[in-house]
């Protein structure tokens, strides 16, 4: 076994950029950078109201959730045809090999894209094969995980999930973003019961700017596999002790939370934090072509204003594989991958 203690700190950075990893937190639509938004946008014939690329970046200073959300949905207006799903999700891919991510779970809206009028089997076919040639072309392992605008109603939801059902085997699981604050889990309860008796897996979004209480309703009414941001456990004694026992994953984004405001400097981020208090943490970018960085990015920037060490780097990692949906099998071989890659930094005595 490898020694952590032996990994000299300056090459930390390093080893965070090299050490497989899985992002699970990462919203296919907040991939889109400016200037494929432009090129689709000029394919597609859509107007937008903005100059150019540089108008468009110099646009993405948020000051919460909604200010983001309301940017976002316009970015994703230009997505018309299958191509443009696959050309988008593709472009991610690209990003996630330089960051050594081995499996990524990727949120997808259909709402956003059927309630414009663009079939569910545009979006659902492109996505899904730009996921195929994930796997053939960049041995990353990748599938989808369809999500609910919470700030629709629930009658949407159990439509939007019939309409996907023709494609059932293209997605793995359902999830729960958009305006968290008035919006409650338990507003989604039939659509999540439905879900789960369709065997899907099932995440939701709570606690990134919505109380604790958010947090036990995901888990107790449309009990959750694991839980999208949750920083807002650290307000709550019991539930922090309960996530510490059940090991329910969360999926942290720090460079999220910081753009959004929910932490004033990365050096105020409660994922040291929750690592310390036991919590099964993983470590993801959200909609990192809003927020300033990818993957690497985010561990990098975060081990720096935190001072994390090589231990909570193979913490990290390992939780991050442990907690996805992949088959054993390939679980087991990317820990393995893990250990190699962590032994290789160790210095020898
Ligand atoms: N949709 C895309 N990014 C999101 C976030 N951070 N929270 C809620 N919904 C989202
Ligand atoms: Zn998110």
């Amino acid at each position: 076994m490898f020694k952590v203690h032996a990994i000299p700190p300056d090459r930390l950075p390093d080893l965070l950029r090299v050490m497989p990893k899985a992002e699970l937190h990462i919203h296919i639509e907040g991939s889109l950078e400016p200037e494929l938004i432009f090129a689709l946008a000029q394919r597609n014939g859509v107007n937008l109201p903005y100059a150019d690329v540089q108008a468009l970046r110099s646009a993405y200073a948020f000051s919460n959730l909604q200010s983001f959300l309301d940017l976002y949905y316009a970015g994703a207006s230009v997505l018309l045809h299958e191509q443009d799903f696959y050309d988008m999700a593709w472009a991610y891919f690209l990003k996630a090999k330089a960051d050594h991510v081995v499996r990524a779970e990727l949120f997808f809206d259909p709402q956003t894209h059927t309630s414009r009028g663009v079939p569910m089997a545009s979006v659902i076919e492109g996505l899904s094969r730009a996921c195929r040639d994930a796997q053939t072309q960049l041995n990353i392992s990748a599938d989808l995980i369809l999500c609910f605008l919470r700030h629709l109603s629930e009658e949407d939801a159990l439509a939007t999930l019939e309409a996907a059902l023709p494609w059932r085997a293209h997605f793995i699981g359902v999830g729960l973003d958009s305006s968290e604050v008035g919006h409650p889990p338990e507003k989604f309860n039939r659509v999540f019961a439905q879900a789960r008796e369709l065997d899907l897996h099932v995440v939701a979004h709570a606690g990134e700017e919505g109380p604790p209480a958010y947090i036990w309703s995901a888990l107790n009414n449309l009990r959750v596999e694991r839980i999208d941001h949750g920083v807002q456990a650290i307000h709550d004694a019991a539930l922090m002790a309960h996530l510490a026992k059940t090991q329910i994953p969360l999926t942290v984004c720090p460079l999220s939370n910081l753009k959004l405001c929910v932490f004033k400097d990365l050096t105020e981020h409660n994922l040291g934090q929750m690592l310390d208090a036991g919590l099964c943490i993983t470590l993801n970018s959200d909609d990192p072509a809003y927020f300033g960085g990818y993957l690497n990015d985010n561990y990098v920037q975060t081990f720096a204003a935190l001072h994390l060490n090589a231990q909570q780097a193979y913490k990290l990692a390992a939780n991050s594989i442990e907690a996805s949906f992949a088959d054993e099998a390939k679980k087991h071989q990317w820990m393995h991958e893990l250990k190699l890659t962590f032994q290789g930094f160790a210095e020898q005595d």
